[in-house]
């Protein structure tokens, strides 16, 4: 049976422009927060294929959005790659001991961590067995850059100093660092893609931090050539890269082209702009920013206007340009979903 999301990945007639929202499973819905209090804690969560599954289900069942992604986080790879991973509440994600010497680099596991990730794999086939045949599931990482990132700063940051000043001092330990990352994403990829995902998001949400020649030195080409490797192996399924605030180097990434088939678009980014530069090329994923689900009416307006550009004729996926915060009311994402459905049937 077809699927309404990958079939707009790939440009072919669907009977309305297909939503799902990032972060669409978590903290907003009171159905995430019971499973979450039962796991323990949000990693627990991520290692029980059944509760993970479950809570992938939720926001189907909830919302009737046309695609699940898979239930885990970007951090669960440097984690299998040796390095201890904490969750703190009201803080976020934190890397105890963060990556600074030769010897930590050479200490990491490259060649076994996507084989550790069984949990994940396990999660996705039980999805896919309890998932309605119509909707996709989506498997997903993080960009080597911004698991990089998060490896030598530890933990968020404002500044990226540390990160930075490994690329302005010692450039060939980032490079390396990101390429065994690419080599364990690749596999990774590929594991969820035979356990059942039917497409798959590379999120890099730290793109904005680079300058435009950094940026394409340490953060797209290593997207470019993990979007290559799966899509020669696995034409069928659509690979969505998503580089966040990136609005400013639209030209260089239109000019570079890559095999991938989905470009998501952020909300910082004028829809109309990133048409323009990219929609003859890639399907766009976007845009509207989070908070305008504070209110029905800002929603509704946001709605029109991306519609109202990318047109109701395919080309667009609709999503947020960034993911749900956690204090939203489920009755409002339900109204986006229920909006952009009849806005744009065909
Ligand atoms: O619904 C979905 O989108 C699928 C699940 C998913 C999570 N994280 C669950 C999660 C996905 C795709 C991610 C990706 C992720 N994780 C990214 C890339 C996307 C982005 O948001 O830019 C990043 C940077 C992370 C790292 C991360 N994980 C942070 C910064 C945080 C803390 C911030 C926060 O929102 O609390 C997490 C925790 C996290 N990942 C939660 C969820 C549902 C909240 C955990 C909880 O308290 O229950």
């Amino acid at each position: 049976m077809s699927q309404i999301f990958v079939d707009a990945c790939f440009r072919r007639p669907t009977p309305h422009t297909p939503i799902w929202m990032m972060r669409q499973a978590g903290r907003y819905l009171p159905e995430y927060m019971a499973i979450r209090e039962k796991a323990g804690n949000f990693l627990n969560l991520c290692h029980a294929p059944e509760m993970a599954c479950e809570v992938t289900i939720q926001p189907i069942d909830r919302l009737n959005v046309d695609a699940a992604i898979l239930f885990s986080d970007i951090l669960v790879i440097p984690n299998e790659m040796g390095m201890e991973l904490e969750f703190i509440k009201g803080f976020g994600p934190k890397f105890p001991k963060t990556l600074k010497t030769q010897a930590d680099l050479d200490a990491l596991e490259v060649e076994h961590a996507a084989d550790k990730l069984t949990y994940v794999y396990d999660t996705i086939k039980l999805v896919r067995k309890e998932l309605a045949e119509d909707k996709a599931l989506i498997g997903f990482t993080g960009s080597p850059w911004t698991l990089a990132t998060y490896m030598i700063e530890g933990q968020g940051t404002k500044t990226y100093a540390i990160v930075k000043k490994k690329i302005a001092t010692d450039p060939e330990y980032m490079h390396s660092l990101l390429a065994k990352l690419t080599h364990v994403i690749k596999q990774y990829l590929e594991k969820q893609i035979f356990a059942g995902a039917n497409a798959v998001q590379i999120f890099d949400s730290w793109a904005s931090a680079l300058e435009e020649p950094a940026f394409f030195e340490f953060s797209w080409k290593y997207m470019l050539e993990i979007a290559e490797h799966i899509k020669a192996k696995y034409p069928h399924i659509p690979v969505l890269l998503f580089p966040k605030g990136v609005s400013g180097y639209l030209d260089k990434i239109a000019e570079m082209g890559g095999n991938f088939d989905v470009f998501c678009v952020d909300w910082s980014t004028p829809m109309e702009l990133a048409k323009a530069k990219l929609g003859d090329t890639y399907v766009l994923q976007g845009n509207m920013e989070p908070t305008r689900l504070y209110s029905k009416e800002a929603t509704k307006e946001g709605v029109e206007h991306i519609i109202d550009v990318m047109g109701t004729e395919g080309g667009h996926i609709f999503n947020l340009g960034h993911g749900m915060l956690p204090d939203l009311d489920p009755e409002n994402a339900k109204y986006l979903v229920d909006t952009v459905h009849e806005l744009t049937k065909r």
